[in-house]
């Protein structure tokens, strides 16, 4: 008689390290496609430093964070392959956190990650002492605008972008 052994995914969520960061990279560009800022000024204003597109400008968001506070940036482990992270900043005077970045690679949506970090997150804001969690989202991101609320933040207020060539 044969058995057969189903392995169980694993799931881990752990601090960032600094070899995590061309991971995170990597991710981000896979990632943001059609949902970031950096890729609509491309589209709009065409490309204007033939060195850097979007998806170099927007990789350097997340480098961005890794310097701003480290110590608040999570990965998400699938079976030990990062497949996601979050990233967040820490304002000890105003009693607030934020949360710039976030992103799970497309073969692992879906399965609760994203909801599992931005927790991960707000637990992390807590154990800080802050008061008030903020995260943005653009209009053209659905999953953002569907699962920030459910995570319970509120809407507040709408921003409009504005850019020209110069
Ligand atoms: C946003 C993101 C991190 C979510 O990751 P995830 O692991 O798939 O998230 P979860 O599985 O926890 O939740 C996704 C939710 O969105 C819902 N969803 C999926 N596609 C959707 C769509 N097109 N419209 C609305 N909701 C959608 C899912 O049903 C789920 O909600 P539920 O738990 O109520 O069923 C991921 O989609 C991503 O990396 N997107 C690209 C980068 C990005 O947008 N980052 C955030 C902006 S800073």
């Amino acid at each position: 008689m044969s058995s057969v052994v189903i392995m169980k995914d694993t799931i881990q969520i752990r601090k960032f390290t600094a070899t995590d960061l061309d991971t995170l990279r990597h991710i981000t560009v896979a990632s943001f496609g059609g949902v970031a800022l950096e890729q609509t000024l491309e589209e709009r204003l065409g490309i204007w430093d033939q060195s850097r597109d979007w998806k170099a400008r927007k990789a350097d968001h997340i480098d961005e964070d890794c310097r701003a506070n480290p110590d608040g940036i999570f990965v998400a482990e699938l079976n030990g392959e990062i497949v996601g992270y979050i990233t967040t900043r820490v304002d000890l005077i105003n009693s607030r956190g934020r949360i710039p970045n976030m992103a799970v690679t497309e073969a692992a949506r879906g399965m609760g990650l994203g909801r599992r970090l931005i927790h991960h997150a707000l637990d992390y804001f807590r154990e800080e002492g802050l008061k008030v969690a903020q995260i943005e989202t653009m209009a053209s991101n659905a999953i953002g605008q569907h699962l920030y609320p459910s995570c319970g933040f509120q809407e507040m207020e709408r921003q409009v972008h504005y850019a020209m060539r110069l």
